[in-house]
């Protein structure tokens, strides 16, 4: 009652006495369109912003301030009073260009509550937009102009979520020295430390969460950092100019985002992120193209071969030559080609000052492999590994991009090869450098500045130690796909160095809620460096396929390994990188999980997915399927005695039954295995 007075009399002095009536309320609520979800936005006994959400009469998210320190002023936490608020709801469809399913719906009912600060505290204006989702909530704070603060100093964004119920949590550590590409840790929610965003749960009474944040533009990542209990407040990723953020006004920070969803399925099959995020801006985007690859790379992570020049150079003319020709026998659309460049020779991990973006070795001829792709209808995709130093990248990054854009080269892997806090950015004055983060602002910037770029000669983007996909590929979708997470990589570094079977079946339900993945999936050889071995079963690599999205899937083996699997190539031959529609068919967190997905230009479908390491057996349903029709189903799925534990991970079995609508299939999931099924309508 003395908060409801107190702000009262607050507005009757700031505000005419018409508006007073309705800006006195003391809280705002608004509801998801289904009802389920009701948020209540409020202020406490010290003025402090509030907001709480329950879902199906059950309280979710605890009353959780909201507000942010600063460096120049005394930080926007206290002193508001709700000043008032506005409704709008909105349904609507809108089209992927490429994507896990075609057309993505837009169902949400928004509140943007406008809190005015007392003038002791500051006298700040501050707003924060709610959308609610039936299967989550969004919101941002924006800044609008205003007297007395022009550029605002973020010091820190101290937005709560108190978790009102117990559960589990998927997570990685956020600020270790490995970026994203963690094995993830499943610990009760109260046992989490400060975690990367997304960070799934599973509460006790089976409600799925997933916490994330969606179009993070000019501003810092953000983290999750558990204060006690099960409340976890934000934390910005870090900035060498002291304040995380800097930003002239007026401005919106990125969207705080929570999936909610009753299953598994629900939280996967989610659009939440892209629908928060703009529009396309970039046009008639027909030149990005969904397409498998191959490329010169496995030989260097396995050490047969090397990026910098010399006796085993991966790189060369006659190398590249000899991938085009493959892949334009077998129809992958490209060729990556890492190491053709300039720079490799010296220390470029974490330096990268070497590096020429537009100078080949004396061994690659790049305007003759570019000519020759061509021909054979194939793009090169190709490399700009900067070891961290965006300030050598930045310097030649148009020059770069154009010189792909005018050879033809349609699509650019990036990288970012430097520890946490490693990335080497320009200074203030020319030849200064300071140190960033791959998720600070400054880097943000950079990757925007990179998709952007590129944009303008007609050329995708996919980096490696990246910044967190956050939906942004709605608004720039030649941002295709990146890596931020542990990859096949790893398996050639040291055996079962993915943490075992696990790590897909998790990374399906927490890095891949946030957009595709460059997993590089089809080691059909299941071996890495020096023989070691991967913990996955035959069958397991083609699954990936259906489990992992990404529109540029490589098939990452050495040519020679795809050509001694011809059954296995024919799939991934086949298997479509662009779908109409994508379903978690069967699955749960960190075990399991099945996809049945629709290819955008046939009328066939995909079934398939990954297993952890127990063995299970499925039965899957056949629902999906067009009424009426039969389907021709090839199935590749694991051998009888298969296990990712032995070389019995390379026995594979082969099936082709007939299937329709409603039918159902057993289908027996090896420890670490896995399966893929082609459903094609008649024949
Ligand atoms: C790490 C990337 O993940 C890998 O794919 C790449 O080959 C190396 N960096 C070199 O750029
Ligand atoms: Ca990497």
């Amino acid at each position: 009652m003395r908060t409801l007075i107190a702000t009262a009399a607050l507005l009757a002095a700031a505000t005419p006495a018409a508006a007073l009536a309705q800006d006195a309320r003391p809280s705002q609520t608004a509801t998801s369109p289904d009802g389920s979800l009701v948020l209540t936005v409020s202020t406490d006994n010290d003025q402090r912003p509030t907001w709480s959400l329950s879902r199906k009469g059950k309280l979710l998210i605890a009353p959780s301030k909201l507000g942010f320190l600063m460096a120049d002023r005394v930080g926007l936490q206290r002193g508001f009073a709700i000043e008032g608020a506005d409704k709008a709801s909105a349904d609507g469809q809108w089209e992927l260009p490429w994507g896990e399913r075609r057309f993505v719906r837009d169902h949400h009912n928004e509140l943007l509550v406008r809190f005015r600060q007392d003038k002791s505290w500051g006298g700040h204006t501050l707003n924060v937009r709610f959308r609610l989702f039936d299967d989550g909530i969004g919101f941002r704070y924006e800044f609008p102009e205003q007297e007395g603060l022009k550029t605002a100093k973020i010091v820190d964004e101290i937005t709560e979520f108190d978790i009102a119920a117990p559960g589990t949590a998927w997570w990685i550590t956020a600020g270790e020295w490995n970026r994203y590409e963690q094995i993830y840790q499943k610990t009760p929610i109260d046992a989490v430390a400060t975690a990367h965003t997304p960070i799934t749960m599973r509460l006790d009474d089976g409600t799925h969460l997933a916490f994330h944040e969606a179009s993070l533009v000019d501003y810092s990542g953000m983290w999750l950092k558990r204060a006690e209990g099960r409340l976890f407040r934000s934390t910005l990723s870090p900035s060498s100019r002291g304040p995380r953020v800097i930003r002239e006004l007026p401005f919106n920070t990125p969207w705080r985002t929570i999936r909610i969803t009753d299953d598994a399925a629900g939280l996967v099959e989610s659009d939440l992120e892209l629908n928060l995020n703009e529009p396309n801006k970039l046009g008639d985007v027909s030149w990005v193209k969904p397409m498998k690859y191959i490329g010169i790379w496995w030989g260097m992570i396995r050490g047969d071969w090397s990026w910098a020049e010399g006796p085993n150079h991966g790189a060369t003319t006659a190398r590249t030559k000899q991938y085009i020709d493959f892949a334009a026998k077998h129809g992958f659309g490209g060729v990556l080609v890492e190491g053709w460049n300039k720079g490799w020779e010296s220390n470029w991990f974490g330096h990268g000052d070497a590096y020429s973006f537009t100078e080949a070795y004396p061994d690659f001829d790049l305007k003759a492999v570019t000519d020759y792709a061509r021909k054979k209808g194939v793009t090169l995709i190709g490399h700009h590994e900067t070891g961290g130093n965006i300030a050598v990248y930045e310097a030649q990054l148009e020059d770069a991009m154009k010189l792909y854009g005018d050879l033809g080269v349609r699509a650019v892997k990036t990288g970012y090869v430097a520890d946490a806090g490693g990335i080497i950015a320009p200074g203030d004055a020319p030849g200064e450098t300071r140190m960033e983060w791959h998720d600070g602002q400054r880097q943000v910037q950079h990757h925007l500045k990179v998709v952007e770029t590129a944009a303008k000669y007609k050329v995708a983007v996919n980096p490696h130690e990246p910044v967190k996909d956050t939906g942004l590929r709605r608004t720039y979708p030649n941002w295709v796909a990146r890596e931020g997470a542990r990859g096949m990589e790893y398996n050639s570094w040291s055996a079962f160095a993915n943490g075992g079977p696990d790590h897909e079946p998790t990374l399906v339900y927490t890095r891949m809620l946030s957009g595709p993945m460059d997993y590089t999936p089809g080691v059909l050889s299941l071996v890495g460096g020096e023989g070691r071995p991967h913990a996955s079963t035959l069958a397991k690599q083609l699954g990936l396929y259906l489990a992992i999205y990404s529109p540029i899937q490589m098939a990452a083996d050495f040519i020679e390994n795809l050509e001694k699997h011809p059954r296995e190539l024919e799939f991934i031959k086949v298997v479509p990188a662009d779908w109409a529609d994508s379903r978690l068919i069967a699955g749960e967190v960190g075990d399991y999980a099945i996809f049945a997905r629709k290819d955008r230009n046939s009328a066939d479908w995909y079934v398939g997915g990954v297993n952890d390491g127990t063995e299970r057996t499925l039965t899957l349903g056949f629902d999906f399927l067009d009424a009426g029709k039969t389907y021709t189903a090839t199935i590749y799925k694991d051998g009888e005695g298969a296990t990712y534990l032995t070389e019995a991970r390379h026995k594979i079995a082969y099936e082709t039954i007939k299937v329709k609508k409603g039918d159902s299939y057993k289908l027996w999931l090896a420890p670490g295995g896995g399966a893929a099924i082609r459903l094609h309508p008649g024949k």
